[in-house]
């Protein structure tokens, strides 16, 4: 679902008020599934893109982002290898932050963390859309749940699945609001998340 995915990506931003000249941090990029479109939609340098995978970014960069002649547009610098979220080394905040299917993969604690570090990477008023599989209510910690496409997902492994509520704890003392959006027409049925920065003033990432 590369292209499919990755367009839904785009428009998805964009019908959000992503504009070319706004800065957006793709959290978990992988090999650049939507980081094309995006780097081809925004001005020279709006993109930044951070994963644990090194070779994935290599993959993206040498290959995706080369045969649709986009290096010009984005300096190596701004794909980031990390698994710790450290998004200060970008050193620059952004109006937008993705996560598409990053969250699905991630147990709580990370999560956590991911958000922490997001708070920090966004410009006042900046937002995060984040795509999770949304578990039933009432359901015990066994209780598996299967999602559009035959996905089975499980509260305490990958693929994971979260209420809205698991999310405002992790969100818990961090200057972000929590909005749940839904479906975005995500073709394997994952909802989408929106997270604000209520910061009112930039801070200088740590
Ligand atoms: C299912 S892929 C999604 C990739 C991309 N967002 C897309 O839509 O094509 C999940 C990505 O998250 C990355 N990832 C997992 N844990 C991570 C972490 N702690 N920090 C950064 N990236 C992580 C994986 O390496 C993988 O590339």
């Amino acid at each position: 679902m590369w292209d499919e995915i990755g367009d839904l990506q785009l428009r998805f931003l964009v019908s959000q008020g992503l504009r070319p000249d706004h800065d957006l941090l793709d959290i978990g990029c992988g090999c650049l599934r939507g980081g094309v479109r995006f780097v081809d939609y925004l001005n020279a340098g709006g993109y930044a893109g951070v994963d644990s995978n090194p070779s994935l970014l290599e993959a993206g960069y040498d290959l995706e982002l080369a045969q649709a002649g986009l290096t010009d547009k984005l300096d190596r610098s701004a794909l980031l290898a990390s698994d710790q979220f450290e998004f200060e080394k970008l050193g620059r905040q952004f109006d937008f932050a993705i996560a598409q299917s990053v969250f699905t993969h991630l147990d709580l604690n990370r999560i956590r963390r991911c958000l922490a570090k997001t708070a920090e990477a966004l410009k006042p008023g900046g937002r995060l859309f984040a795509t999770f599989f949304e578990g039933p209510a009432d359901a015990s910690p066994f209780t598996l749940t299967t999602h559009l496409s035959g996905i089975v997902t499980k509260s305490d492994a990958d693929p994971y699945h979260y209420l809205i509520d698991d999310f405002r704890h992790a969100a818990r003392g961090l200057p972000l609001e929590i909005r749940r959006i839904g479906d975005w027409g995500h073709p394997r049925g994952q909802r989408m998340l929106e997270f604000i920065s209520t910061q009112t003033t930039a801070s200088s990432p740590t």
